[in-house]
């Protein structure tokens, strides 16, 4: 294992399954804000709009949706793809706002396009609008196949500032899949914040589930930080929490093997 994981402000639990892991997630998601909401009365989030985290944004609907002031919580959106419209069913605008932003009565979303697929405000202006409102509090991520975390893909600058980006063939192929290919060809550029910001976050969660991410998970746990992974800028974050989901670890237990199974 990396050395970074052995540090005192890296957690690290494992759980039996998927509805066990993401039910963690919530737990830890609502306990995290709750602090936050404590300390100033209002927090920023940044969640993930891949599919890991559908399960945690159920189980917040379900069984956390009064048990914080959400409308005190901003989202902040973390990667787009470049010219959807913020409604289209295929944007990860839409996404967070039919799984988190709507059914938790979430008042203020920043979030990048405009209904007709153009960019509400220049890069700067969405970072400076981040830092008006003190900085991230809680990012939530998934991985990409290829280690990506928003969509800072492998090579990205570990300070890069938040930007459009050429998506790979992988992260479209993974969230495309099985959808027609022109699809993909209108949507192969994205937009993200980038690792600068991201790696600033007061308290990162990081989500590893699915066999099919069982070699790029070994390879997080196993080499050190790199531009090569970019989820290994987690290393950067003054608090990182990483969940995994067991069945994601199925042939590569031995790297983690030490922890024991959260129920
Ligand atoms: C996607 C998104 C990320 C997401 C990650 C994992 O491409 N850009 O925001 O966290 O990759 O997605 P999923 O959970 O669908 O595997």
């Amino acid at each position: 294992m990396a050395e970074w994981f052995a540090k005192e402000n890296c957690h690290i639990s494992t759980h039996p399954g998927y509805e066990a892991f993401s039910q963690r997630a919530a737990a830890l998601v609502v306990s995290l804000l709750a602090g936050i909401l404590e300390e100033k009365d209002a927090a920023v989030f940044v969640p993930s709009a891949g599919k890991t985290s559908t399960g945690l944004y159920r189980i917040l609907y379900e069984k956390y949706r009064n048990a914080l002031e959400w409308d005190k919580v901003t989202v902040v959106q973390m990667d787009e793809y470049r010219g959807v419209s913020c409604t289209d069913p295929r944007s990860m605008a839409a996404c967070l706002h039919k799984h988190l932003v709507s059914p938790l009565g979430v008042k203020e979303f920043v979030h990048f396009n405009d209904d007709r697929g153009n960019l509400l405000s220049n890069f700067s202006e969405y970072e400076n609008s981040l830092k008006d409102r003190g900085g991230i509090d809680l990012v939530v991520h998934g991985i990409g196949r290829n280690g990506h975390i928003g969509f800072n893909e492998p090579g990205s600058d570990w300070s890069s500032e938040t930007r459009s980006v050429d998506l790979a063939a992988s992260t479209l192929e993974a969230n495309f899949a099985g959808q027609d290919i022109d699809l993909r060809d209108a949507l192969r550029t994205g937009v993200t914040l980038g690792l600068g910001v991201l790696t600033k976050a007061r308290h990162a969660v990081l989500l590893l589930s699915g066999s099919h991410k069982s070699e790029i998970v070994r390879r997080f746990f196993q080499e050190e930080p790199d531009p090569g992974i970019p989820a290994s800028s987690l290393s950067m974050n003054d608090e990182v929490h990483i969940l995994v989901d067991r069945e994601t670890i199925v042939g590569v237990e031995e790297l983690i093997g030490g922890l024991v199974d959260i129920p």
